[in-house]
């Protein structure tokens, strides 16, 4: 009897607990962005590194955070010899545990380059895919390559290399994070995309049904034209981030690298989990104004948020802005850094009703240059702190 009474209650309660949710959802289309705390994760001369860039972030299996860095050894260019840096909290964000350099790439000419993080929710494993020789400065084949940690970020495997899967061809991930279906079709799908190099630049999609065992390439959408040095104008997809909306579908938000039609973001959708993409559904969103750089996407609780250098000629005036309905219009902006910015990507920590309430930003930015720090900005999403 009392095991019955307790039983109804919590369904009872289960219930409310729901309803609730449900009611929080369809009313909490409002959103009220402060900044709650911003810290600097990585400062460029430290520990000897030249150049800190590049940042990616992701919330883990335990529902955790993990920020992810190229350290330039020497400093400068893309190319280079590098650390692949790592930082984790395990509250939220407050405080970051210090940085591990979790691969070392030796003297080599052309270094790695970041790259995707993608977290896959049924096996708990976090994936980091980067490539080496993506310039061909001193080489000439391209390796993508991931590392994998069923450990929450603690410890990652050796490089596998998945050219042997996908063919040397260069694919700069990203930079920011990959996505699992979470809704049909193709659930369970992992996807990442990026671009390839001149001249056959172009937006693709790297998809994997089985949990990362296996790896193709699904949509793409090549630059016109095609395989011949561009010019000015030029239709040239580049640095991108995908995100699922609830009906399945995927947007991804592309740096337009020759300012085709506007200076500001690309927007394409594919309906088949990236199997493919329609230049039909193309479209420009002249309110994204973009200096050609990567930005960041994210998708929560009905909200869809985007951060860059809010500037169509320079990389300054880092920006978030949210829309209450896919980007189709903007809501509001809230300024982050007036000064130099560069590179940003954001997450937030799923399934924790506490956290629901933030968004995380890191990202490229400094006084004289944008170089010069990654900082992490933890964003309050009702206004109050
Ligand atoms: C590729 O690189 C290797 C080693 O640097 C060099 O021996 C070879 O000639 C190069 N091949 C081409 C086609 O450039
Ligand atoms: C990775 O695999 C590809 C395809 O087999 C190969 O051509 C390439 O040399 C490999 N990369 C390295 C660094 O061994
Ligand atoms: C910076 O961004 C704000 C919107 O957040 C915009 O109103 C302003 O014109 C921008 N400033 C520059 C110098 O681009
Ligand atoms: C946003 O897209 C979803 C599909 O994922 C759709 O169900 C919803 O109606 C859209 N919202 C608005 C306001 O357009």
């Amino acid at each position: 009897m009392y095991i019955a009474k307790m039983a109804i209650s919590t369904v009872i309660i289960r219930v409310l607990a729901l309803l609730s949710t449900n009611f929080l959802l369809s009313c909490s289309i409002q959103v009220n962005p402060i900044i709650e705390e911003e810290q600097l994760l990585w400062i460029s001369g430290q520990d000897n590194i030249g150049v800190y860039r590049i940042p990616l972030l992701t919330y883990t299996p335990k529902g955790h955070l993990l920020a992810i860095c190229e350290a330039r050894k020497n400093g400068g260019g893309d190319s280079g010899p590098k650390f692949l840096a790592t930082r984790r909290s395990e509250d939220a964000g407050q405080t970051w545990k210090t940085q591990e350099f979790v691969l070392n790439d030796g003297p080599i000419v052309d270094g790695l380059n970041l790259g995707v993080v993608i977290v896959d929710d049924i096996t708990s494993t976090i994936f980091i895919f980067y490539q080496v020789c993506g310039h061909y400065v001193q080489c000439n084949i391209s390796t993508q390559y991931y590392i994998k940690s069923m450990d929450d970020g603690v410890t990652w495997t050796q490089p596998y290399n998945v050219s042997k899967q996908i063919g040397t061809k260069v694919f700069a991930g990203g930079p920011g994070y990959g996505i699992q279906k979470k809704h049909a079709p193709h659930i369970g799908r992992l996807i990442l995309c990026g671009h390839s190099t001149l001249p056959g630049d172009g937006l693709f999609c790297l998809l994997s049904d089985d949990h990362g065992d296996t790896w193709r390439y699904g949509g793409m959408v090549k630059s016109i034209p095609y395989n011949t040095a561009k010019v000015k104008g030029d239709f040239v997809p580049d640095e991108c981030q995908p995100l699922e909306l609830p009906d399945g579908s995927i947007m991804v938000n592309v740096r337009n690298q020759y300012q085709y039609h506007c200076h500001c973001r690309m927007i394409f959708m594919s309906y088949d989990g990236a199997d493919s993409f329609k230049t039909d559904d193309l479209r420009f969103d002249t309110t994204l104004v973009d200096p050609t750089v990567a930005a960041a996407i994210l998708y929560h609780q009905g909200v869809l948020f985007f951060t860059n250098p809010e500037s169509d000629t320079h990389r300054i005036n880092m920006t978030l802005r949210w829309s209450y309905n896919n980007g189709t219009t903007w809501a509001g902006s809230l300024p982050v850094w007036s000064k130099d910015s560069g590179y940003s990507t954001m997450t937030a920590i799923p399934n924790n009703v506490q956290d629901s309430k933030y968004i995380y930003i890191l990202y490229e930015k400094g006084q004289v240059s944008s170089t010069q720090y990654l900082s992490l900005v933890k964003v309050s999403l009702t206004g109050d702190l």
